[in-house]
């Protein structure tokens, strides 16, 4: 079986991006062969800088690794070192239905928010979908806001198989129901378009400033309250010990704990979870070249691998 998914360079990663995808990158490469790349190509649609598309993207690196990519089990990559992928894409553009992409919400979303539509963001699922059938993946761990992406993958690889005869694995996402959308600092989906992330990275003060910041209403300590509709409780049960965070249930139903105190333990269990991450994140840091050196490595072997599908496509489809 093989695990594979994508992360876009677009800006730090939050405890949205950890617990919806990442952690289960970590999960499935230990049972499974991982392909985990950073999806730099994709972040063209938002990002137009050179110098800060190239930091983020070594960042990223950076960030996965800390957060448990382990380069002796999983495969980490750059998209933009994978061309094959490119290619397939096109081959894949001929069979895809312009009516499949035009009801794609993420793109809708968008358009909606006033971001210009260029072809790049529209076509965006099908490059998407070339990342997936490339490596023939079975399973793809991703948050809730990417399961119709996966589901567009699986029309064009069928569209193509009927077309030009079996040449893609149908892949599945992999998503988990408790965390498959983390909510942010003002009770919406966490992300970075909305400003209401929790980074990972980042310096204590600002750390603190996010975390206070957890828009609550403005009930007194005294009333009792319900821990699930809480945004501090429910950011502070994917951090906290199931033990802490039944204590600390009980406490909101028993109106034994306001939002101050609340925010002070939510701080207190972001921080220490974290803490080997960011330690080992400071080791990585001061090693770019061995960061760069799992990259190339990663792609070495990613792009062995999608060559052979695409020469499968191209045959296929007579090339
Ligand atoms: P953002 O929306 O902040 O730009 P990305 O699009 O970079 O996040 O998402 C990277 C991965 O993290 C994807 O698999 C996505 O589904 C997942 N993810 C992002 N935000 C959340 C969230 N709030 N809850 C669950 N998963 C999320
Ligand atoms: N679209 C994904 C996101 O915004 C990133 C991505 C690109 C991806 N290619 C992928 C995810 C392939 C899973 C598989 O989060």
């Amino acid at each position: 079986m093989r695990s594979l998914s994508g992360i876009q360079p677009s800006g730090a990663v939050h405890i949205g991006n950890y617990f919806g995808a990442v952690r289960q990158y970590v999960e499935l490469q230990e049972k499974h062969e991982g392909f985990y790349f950073i999806a730099n190509y994709h972040a063209l649609t938002s990002i137009r800088d050179p110098e800060t598309l190239r930091e983020y993207t070594l960042n990223l690196a950076m960030d996965l690794l800390a957060l448990g990519i382990d380069p002796d089990r999983a495969t980490l990559f750059m998209q933009s070192d994978i061309p094959e992928v490119t290619e397939l894409t096109w081959l894949l553009s001929s069979v895809t239905p312009m009516g499949l992409l035009e009801r794609c919400v993420a793109y809708k979303e968008k358009v909606a928010e006033g971001i210009p539509a260029d072809h790049g963001l529209f076509a965006y699922p099908v490059l998407q979908a070339a990342d997936i059938l490339i490596y023939d993946s079975d399973l793809v761990p991703v948050g809730q806001d990417q399961k119709q992406h996966v589901e567009v993958t699986r029309d064009i690889a069928t569209k193509f198989n009927n077309t030009f005869g079996e040449v893609f694995k149908l892949p599945e996402a992999y998503i988990l129901s408790t965390v498959a959308v983390v909510t942010g600092t003002d009770g919406r989906k966490m992300s970075k378009s909305y400003g209401n992330t929790i980074l990972i990275f980042q310096e204590p003060d600002q750390l603190k400033r996010q975390v206070m910041g957890v828009k609550t209403d403005s009930r007194p300590i005294d009333e009792p309250k319900d821990p699930e509709s809480c945004n501090v409780y429910s950011l502070y049960a994917l951090v906290a010990s199931d033990e802490d965070s039944e204590t600390v249930a009980e406490r909101y139903r028993a109106g034994d704990i306001g939002y101050g105190e609340a925010k002070a333990l939510l701080l207190e269990a972001v921080t220490e979870y974290f803490a080997p991450h960011r330690e080992r994140r400071a080791e990585l840091e001061a090693d770019p070249d061995y960061v760069r050196d799992v990259l190339n490595t990663g792609a070495e072997h990613a792009r062995a691998e999608a060559r052979k599908t695409l020469d499968r496509a191209r045959a296929a489809s007579g090339f």
